[in-house]
């Protein structure tokens, strides 16, 4: 029972996480970009400070810790995660792998460029690249993910 509630847990962290970066691409995105600019700035920082205490601070935390969980109750070990024979474990190394990457874009967006997003031009387009980056990286993960659920 404790093992499907984690599992449930990681899953519905994993939509928040996701669910969240397309939100603000297909719902969010079209709308606050319409408004003045400096109007526009001031949304995406306010929205994102609070996705990011949510998605990052907490979310990204708990999708490790409930991850490794999940590896353990699959029976993987972290010395079986170098293992390229063993199809699961090559799936599992490259899905954390992705997600080391997430994580360190995801720190540079929203505590470096993010925050500066008002100075320039640069740092709203650099703002913008890596959150659509880290979307792609998240839409690969929940693919390595389905990967994982028919034996990698
Ligand atoms: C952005 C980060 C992550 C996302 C979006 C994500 C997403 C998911 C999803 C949707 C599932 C459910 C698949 C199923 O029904 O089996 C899953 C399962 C799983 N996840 Fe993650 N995950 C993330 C990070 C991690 C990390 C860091 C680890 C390991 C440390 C991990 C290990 C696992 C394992 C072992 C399963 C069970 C797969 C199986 O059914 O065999 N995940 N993940």
């Amino acid at each position: 029972m404790i093992d499907t509630i984690i599992l449930a847990i990681h899953i519905l962290v994993a939509s928040f996480w996701i669910g969240g970066m397309l939100f603000m691409v297909l719902a969010l995105s079209p709308y606050v970009r319409k408004l003045p600019e400096d109007l526009s700035v001031k949304s995406y920082q306010e929205v994102g400070k609070r996705y990011s205490l949510w998605g990052t601070v907490i979310g990204l935390p708990i999708l490790f810790l409930t991850g490794l969980y999940n590896m353990n109750v699959m029976g993987v070990s972290y010395i079986e995660l170098s293992n390229f024979s063993n199809s699961y474990a090559a799936t599992l190394h490259h899905k954390i792998h992705l997600f080391l990457l997430t994580v360190i874009l995801a720190v540079i967006h929203d505590f470096y460029i993010g925050p500066r997003s008002h100075i320039n031009r640069k740092f709203r387009i650099s703002a913008r690249i890596i959150g659509v980056i880290n979307l792609i990286l998240g839409i690969l993960i929940i693919f390595l993910a389905a990967k994982l659920r028919y034996g990698g």
